[in-house]
């Protein structure tokens, strides 16, 4: 499969502390391909954002392969998982981390100015990816003048500007009342289609879920098709 973008093979995840050690995930299988649309259920604690956290760079397996668009996070140094997180990966939470004293274009920007050092190009991104989240009449505001839905539509905006291969989402309308779910959930769907990205997808909101293309259950450390 040469659009083949995340390869995982027997992915183990354990957390160990004096008292147990806590299997998390456990022979871990999953091959995505590029485009591919994925949602993920399963109950609070089975380890949903323990997968996230691998899939984009922020934690490491304790065993197991890991390859992303020809990548391997198994053995990569921190500089080049650096360089990962920040050029291909794209995250949205539950929380949308949006830097208080910014407002919602220098939000936007930051990661493409980072990667790039390219103030005007950035800002022109990011006023595309606003407007596009329908957000053109808000780039000068404060996130605290934003309504929470307005803030994760920037969250959005941000996670793409550096054109990522892959959204990873967790919890991403989990927030928000459901009026302002729906219009965030639209957009996560919309733009990961017209930007070419995968989107992986974290939810317990089985609406969300159902409109992925593919869908697991994580269960018992592994994923399990719906
Ligand atoms: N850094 C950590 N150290 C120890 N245990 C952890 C750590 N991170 C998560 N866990 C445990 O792993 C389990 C799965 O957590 P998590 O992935 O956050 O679940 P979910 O997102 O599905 O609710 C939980 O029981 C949690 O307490
Ligand atoms: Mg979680």
């Amino acid at each position: 499969m040469n659009d083949l973008l995340i390869y995982c093979k027997q992915l183990n995840k354990t957390f160990k502390s004096e008292a147990e050690n806590l299997e998390i995930i456990k022979n871990l299988d999953l091959s995505v391909r590029k485009r591919e649309q994925i949602s993920i259920t399963g109950p609070s604690g089975c380890g949903k954002s323990t997968l996230l956290s691998i899939l984009g760079g922020l934690d490491r397996p304790s065993s197991g392969t890991l390859e992303v668009a020809g990548l391997d996070l198994v053995h990569a140094d921190e500089k080049l998982l650096a360089k990962y997180r920040a050029a291909t990966v794209g995250f949205v939470f539950q929380f949308h981390y949006l830097l208080k004293d910014f407002s919602a274009l220098e939000n936007t920007m930051l990661p493409a100015f980072m990667l790039s050092g390219k103030k005007s190009d950035a800002e022109s991104k990011a006023k595309e990816l606003l407007n596009a989240v329908g957000l053109s009449d808000r780039l000068h505001h404060l996130p605290a003048k934003l309504s929470g839905g307005e803030r994760q539509r920037v969250a959005l905006a941000r996670a793409l500007i550096n054109r990522p291969a892959i959204i990873l989402a967790d919890e991403p309308t989990g927030n928000l009342d459901r009026q302002s779910a729906m219009m965030v959930e639209k957009l996560l769907f919309d733009m990961a289609d017209s930007l070419d990205t995968t989107l992986i997808l974290v939810t317990h909101d089985t609406n969300l879920a159902a409109r992925a293309g593919t869908r697991f259950v994580l269960t018992d450390g592994s994923l399990v098709p719906e």
